[in-house]
């Protein structure tokens, strides 16, 4: 097969003068070779990978020369590799090699190889197609493992004894399942044994590393398939162990409840054909986390889980913790969407009244939308009916919304009064009495006992004040 057609970028061709004029190979492989197979794209991928049989720091040398612009060149004099960012395309340098490990370390001990010996090194098959950029055969596939094949099969398996490679390198388990939700294929069956048989090998994998791949799965269209594979596999228990404590079903007087595992793998999937927010799509695997923590059975209700959005949404912190994900607005927003995902499935289900709604909105603020958008993705049930139902009722909520803002303005909230102004009219430090009528005030725009206007909350200050022994030393200001 030739591709030369696709290698038309100027990138491509300077490397390929370059060889030519020093005598050396040079060959594209890995990702951008898998992806131009799969997908045919137009445009230049993000990252290319080029490994040159000799050094790949003095072609990158040579190369950045060669390009008119300044671009910018990074050595990694002890990997031995080379990076140009040319745009916002970054080209990786190598030079062919054969790898060796320790136990105890992801970093192989090197040499110099042959094409086929650096091809041979590579995870996974369909990671070790090379296209050739020498001017005798420009654009030529050299896939001595296979790897076109298993692309028509959907099949991920490795060049070399798939035990081998795990072992060297564990975070390719996860490589390996992150391509295999990503491309819809099937790991190859000795291929998944030999990560069953290396998962402790997991634990010498930075924890960045393995979130990153753990992000990368959560932004497949089915990222539910993922966490199946991840469970199969054995690596879900050391790498996410609150979220396999969800796994199972118990039973007592034939009474069972849903296995949260499964379904909290189908609300995943359901809020990703939605919406491609990375964060809401950890509010959907997350939504259900305290569930295992909560569960109960009581013999009049049966199962229950009482105050697992509470407890969930304190657990965040801490899982966001370990897996070193961001610590910031990010987690906030995660916490938010667990703590109140049950809310509008409440208001669905009863007579919508304004004040509840109102109350929504309040807490909700900017991410109303998206926790509607998990509710409706929470509706796994069955019975199409059902959905259909549901769905409807939340629609309801969805107009109750609409109609409600439209008469008061509750979203990011500002009380009309602030304890600034609590704290001149009665003359008074701050204290626990500004936040008792704060409070007051916030809670009857709510309920909808007064409108969110200066005027009423005013008046309310002054009769809360009352009831609190104090007396206005300011009136207020005309225009206030
Ligand atoms: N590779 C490997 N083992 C790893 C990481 C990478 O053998 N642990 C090889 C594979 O041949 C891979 C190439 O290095 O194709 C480039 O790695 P990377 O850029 O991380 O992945 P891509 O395959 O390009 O895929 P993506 O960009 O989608 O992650």
């Amino acid at each position: 097969m030739n591709l030369a057609g696709h290698l038309k970028h100027s990138v491509f061709q300077i490397i390929s003068s370059i060889a030519k004029e020093e005598g050396i190979e040079a060959y594209v492989i890995g990702g951008f070779v898998r992806d131009l197979l799969i997908d045919k794209p137009d445009s230049l991928p993000k990252d290319i990978d080029i490994v040159v049989i000799g050094s790949g720091i003095e072609m990158a040398e040579k190369v950045k020369r060669a390009i008119d612009e300044e671009v910018p060149l990074a050595i990694f004099k002890n990997f031995g590799t080379a990076m140009i960012k040319w745009g916002d395309t970054e080209v990786e340098f190598v030079g062919a090699r054969r790898e060796s490990y320790r136990r105890d370390s992801r970093k192989p001990m090197v040499e110099n190889g042959t094409l086929e010996d650096d091809q041979n090194r590579r995870d996974f098959t369909i990671n070790a197609l090379a296209l050739s950029l020498n001017k005798q055969n420009y654009g030529d596939l050299l896939d001595p493992f296979d790897g076109v094949k298993h692309l028509e099969e959907g099949l991920i398996t490795t060049p070399r004894n798939p035990g081998t490679t795990f072992s060297d390198d564990p975070l390719r388990m996860l490589r390996g399942i992150r391509f295999a939700t990503r491309l819809e294929f099937t790991i190859e069956p000795s291929t998944f044994e030999a990560i069953i048989a290396n998962r402790e090998r997991i634990r010498i994998v930075s924890q960045e590393r393995i979130s990153d791949e753990l992000n990368k799965i959560m932004m497949t269209l089915q990222p539910g398939r993922g966490f199946l594979l991840l469970d199969q596999s054995g690596l879900l228990e050391i790498v996410f162990p609150e979220l396999h404590a969800m796994k199972g079903v118990d039973e007592v007087n034939g009474q069972f409840h849903k296995d949260n595992f499964l379904h909290t793998l189908e609300v995943l999937d359901n809020l990703a054909y939605r919406s491609d927010n990375l964060w809401l799509r950890w509010g959907a695997l997350l939504h259900d986390i305290a569930k295992p923590r909560t569960k109960r059975f009581e013999p009049d209700n049966g199962w229950t889980f009482h105050a697992h959005e509470f407890i969930g949404a304190k657990m965040i912190p801490g899982i966001f913790r370990r897996l070193k994900l961001p610590l910031n607005e990010k987690m906030k927003y995660v916490q938010k969407l667990v703590q109140l995902h049950l809310r509008p499935i409440v208001l669905s289900q009863e007579i919508v009244t304004d004040s509840a709604v109102r109350r929504l909105i309040f807490d909700a603020g900017e991410d109303l939308e998206d926790l509607m958008s998990l509710c409706e993705a929470d509706i796994t049930s069955k019975n199409e009916r059902t959905v259909k139902r549901h769905l409807k009722n939340f629609q309801i909520v969805r107009e109750k919304i609409i109609e409600i803002e439209e008469k008061d303005s509750v979203r990011n909230f500002q009380p009309p009064i602030s304890g600034d102004d609590i704290q001149r009219a009665f003359g008074i430090p701050p204290s626990r009495s500004v936040g008792i009528i704060k409070n007051a005030i916030k809670e009857a725009i709510l309920d909808g006992e007064i409108p969110n206007e200066f005027e009423a909350a005013y008046q309310l200050m002054l009769k809360q004040g009352e009831s609190l022994g104090l007396t206005v030393q300011n009136e207020k200001e005309k225009g206030d």
